[in-house]
């Protein structure tokens, strides 16, 4: 019976799961099982993105079968070879006459060798920025040599902006009923299993991962569906983000991960008296028995940990086997850029410290703490010296931050709201747009936080109806304000509820931008679109993480800043005629009249508290 999900109305889930696989490439255990995803698109051309591995090709076959309904084949996009996503391919073949393989060069001669098969008049062979019309739908081949076999390439389909992704953003486990990311708690229940899909499957070749990273960075993604694990359409920069930091080498976490290979454990004694003189010192420590633990945890772990500590036994002279096998998984997934210290044991003649060190000293950017600590079949009270200038040589080796010194004189806790008026502000116009309705407001907060992918922070006021409109259609457009700008525009937007009027009534510009919202080209030296990709809850204002999508310059004048703003174009305050006392906002100039202002007073303009109002 078929077992599909529908991630869009045009395109379904056909993959499955296997939970009965002991080893993924023979190598990996996979205690949770894995999927293997296919996906069908289905537009005035029907097309399938890879197969699926042989132990669940006949669920994939009915799923496909359920998905097309009447409906035949009409492509097949070959991303990747590799028999767990090819393998119902000549089924497909037989099946689908009319079908087309789609796929590059190098997947070709892949083809012929994997299968029997005289396919030459069934392919389109791409190349890099090729492009496949189907419908609505656009197809964009971009190749991903070695990310995780050469023939790799990736497929982003630019009307729903989805990246088909090949092994790219995959993960062990299988999917138990949740597709998507978001529908489980990915950070504590997938993140591991995800690490360790990567490092070990594709952490060898972090160059090219980066380098399939900085091309796709160039288009605006809203799915990622990779070829195992979870679709990705919400917070698509957690997984990204971790990628940036496993094809890097860059250490996820402070800490150390020690690795001990003990045949009575001694060596283990060792060890863990280093890693509770570590905790001693406030340093976060991981354990693993090499001889126990599958060396692709422990590869995953070194991909995450900062500091790496090897303990071995001697054994016939070398390394202790299982030690030796985990140094060499290393070296060959090109662990980098990590702190080492190593630890050796040895009844009579050690060595093993002195061949993990000529291993790893081969790799990039590893520094050694420090020498071997050496110990002869078991640590003694005469070596604790050694023990605690390693575990001092590795807590120096971490990042301190500065202390008191005595003749510091500490102030006593004061929040002097005007002390935030120092941080330096600039005015900008965020609009957005619901259906037909256009609104905008005046912010003063915006900031660039990431150029990979490209985005900004932006702060709303949530008593501005702009801001309900940003959190329910998640996009808007930033014009930053120019020095020229009048005092009628900051009046025409920050004066008003967009609630109750059209704040574009009579404004005679009607531009708009690529994602259909306003902006404005008068005064404005520049505008941003971006699309909200977290909204934080900060209490008065929302926080909206969004990645940019268009962006351009209108003119070099200068930005107008919070204090221009005050000192050239906000007029200046005074009583209306006949008052007799009151007090005015700091941020938009609105007076209150009368004697005593009330302490929950909200200015009906800006809706700042009466902490932004001074006596006039
Ligand atoms: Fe899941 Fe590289 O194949």
């Amino acid at each position: 019976m078929h077992c599909i999900r529908r991630i869009t109305d045009d395109l379904a889930w056909v993959g499955a799961n296997d939970r009965r696989l002991a080893m993924f490439e023979g190598v990996y255990s996979v205690p949770y099982g894995v999927s293997y995803n296919s996906y069908l698109l289905t537009d005035e051309k029907t097309v399938l993105f890879d197969t699926v591995d042989k132990a669940v090709r006949q669920r994939f076959l009915e799923n496909l079968s359920e998905a097309l309904g009447k409906r035949m084949l009409d492509y097949l996009v070959v991303q990747h070879m590799e028999p767990d996503h090819s393998a119902a391919l000549m089924d497909l073949l037989d099946r689908y006459p009319s079908m087309t393989i789609v796929c590059n060069s190098k997947t070709l001669g892949f083809i012929k060798q994997f299968f029997n098969a005289d396919i030459d008049s069934r392919v389109k062979i791409v190349k890099e920025g090729d492009r496949l019309e189907i419908g609505k739908h656009i197809l964009n081949f971009i190749m991903a040599p070695m990310v995780h076999w050469p023939e790799v390439m990736v497929t982003y389909e630019s009307t729903d902006k989805i990246l088909f992704s090949a092994d790219a953003f995959g993960s062990f486990g299988a999917l138990n009923g949740a597709l998507f990311a978001d529908e489980v708690d990915f950070d504590r229940d997938y993140m591991d299993e995800t690490r360790r899909y990567y490092t070990n499957i594709v952490g060898k070749y972090g160059t090219q991962t980066q380098a399939v990273l900085e091309k796709t960075s160039a288009f605006d993604i809203n799915m990622i569906c990779p070829l195992h694990g979870f679709v990705w359409r919400q917070k698509l920069q957690d997984i990204i983000g971790k990628y940036m930091l496993w094809s890097s080498y860059t250490p996820e976490e402070s800490g150390v991960m020690i690795a001990y290979a003990s045949v009575y454990g001694n060596t283990e004694n060792a060890a863990e008296i280093l890693a509770c003189r570590l905790r001693d010192k406030g340093i976060r420590t991981t354990m693993f028995d090499v001889s126990v633990i599958p060396a692709s945890e422990v590869v995953a772990a070194a991909f995450k940990w900062s500091h790496l500590v090897f303990a071995s036994t001697t054994y016939n002279a070398g390394i202790f086997v299982t030690m030796e096998a985990l140094i060499n998984d290393l070296t060959s997934h090109n662990i980098q850029n990590r702190s080492v210290a190593i630890i050796e044991n040895g009844s009579w003649a050690a060595t093993s410290g002195g061949l993990i060190r000529d291993k790893l000293a081969k790799c990039k950017d590893i520094t050694f703490i420090s020498d071997v600590l050496s110990i002869k079949s078991s640590l003694k009270e005469s070596q604790m010296t050694e023990m605690d200038a390693l575990v001092d040589a590795l807590a120096a080796s971490f990042p301190t931050l500065p202390t008191s010194t005595d003749n510091t004189v500490s102030r006593p806790v004061e929040i002097d709201k005007d002390t935030l008026r120092k941080i330096s502000y600039g005015l900008f116009v965020l609009s957005a747009k619901e259906g037909s309705k256009d609104n905008g407001c005046i912010i003063n907060t915006v900031t660039q936080v990431a150029n990979r992918p490209l985005s900004v922070a932006i702060a709303v006021n949530k008593a501005n109806f702009t801001h309900d409109m940003v959190m329910r259609t998640g996009e808007f457009n930033i014009s930053i304000l120019a020095e020229s700008t009048p005092f009628n525009i900051f009046e025409r937007f920050g004066y008003s509820c967009g609630k109750d009027c059209d704040k574009f009534a009579g404004y005679a510009d009607s531009s708009r931008t690529a994602n259909d919202i306003r902006y404005l080209p008068e005064f404005t030296n520049a505008v941003v679109s971006a699309k909200v990709t977290e909204a934080i809850d900060c209490g008065s204002h929302s926080l909206f993480i969004a990645d940019v999508t268009q962006a351009f310059t209108l003119s070099d004048e200068p930005s107008v800043t919070y204090q221009y703003y005050f000192d050239h174009i906000k007029p200046k305050p005074g009583l209306p005629k006949g008052a007799k006392k009151g007090f005015v906002c700091k941020i938009c100039a609105y007076v209150y009249e009368g004697d005593v202002l009330p302490d929950d007073y909200i200015c009906p303009l800006c809706k700042h508290g009466a902490e932004d109002f001074e006596p006039l």
